[in-house]
């Protein structure tokens, strides 16, 4: 498989996850899927709360589902997309969206455990348009492990 062809599963499969966003605040899906060592993908949708400041992202739920399964240090690439919701609550639009900052924090954790750059693909939730990052492009000079002595 191409890396392009990793970067259009991964973005299909965030597309189906954020079929199960709970986003009735916002109103905007977000779906993410991580792509581990082994090919497996895990995947997750944003998690918000009628207290809104509580709300989770999708990539934020799709890395911790990732760690409790143990396989934290197995990220290789992960998947975004998100678009406002329509009456249906399925997410919509063309523009490409990429992770929050708290979310490329949680990224850069398990590029630190795994000691790998991790591959980002923004993606929407309809169209083709797609960009492939790497995580320390997109947090240079990120605070780990490192800062705290530990690693
Ligand atoms: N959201 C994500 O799930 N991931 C991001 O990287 C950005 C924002 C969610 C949070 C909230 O549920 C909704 O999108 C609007 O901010």
């Amino acid at each position: 498989m191409t890396d392009t062809e990793t970067g259009t599963r991964l973005i299909a499969a965030a597309r189906v996850a954020a079929r199960h966003a709970h986003a009735p605040y916002s109103r905007f899906g977000v779906g993410a899927a991580v792509l581990l060592t082994d090919g497996s993908i895990v995947t997750a949708a944003n998690f918000e709360n009628a207290s809104y400041g509580l709300s989770l992202c999708a990539e934020t739920v799709a890395l911790a589902t990732t760690s409790a399964a143990g396989r934290l240090a197995d990220v290789i690439a992960i998947g975004v997309i998100g678009g406002a919701m329509d009456a249906e609550g399925i997410a919509r639009g063309v523009a490409p969206v990429g992770p929050c900052g708290r979310c490329r924090q949680v990224i850069n954790e398990a590029a630190q455990i795994g000691k790998r750059d991790i591959v980002v693909w923004c993606g929407a939730a309809e169209g083709d348009a797609m960009t492939r990052y790497l995580l320390s492009e997109l947090l240079p000079h990120a605070f780990g492990p490192a800062d705290l002595g530990i690693g």
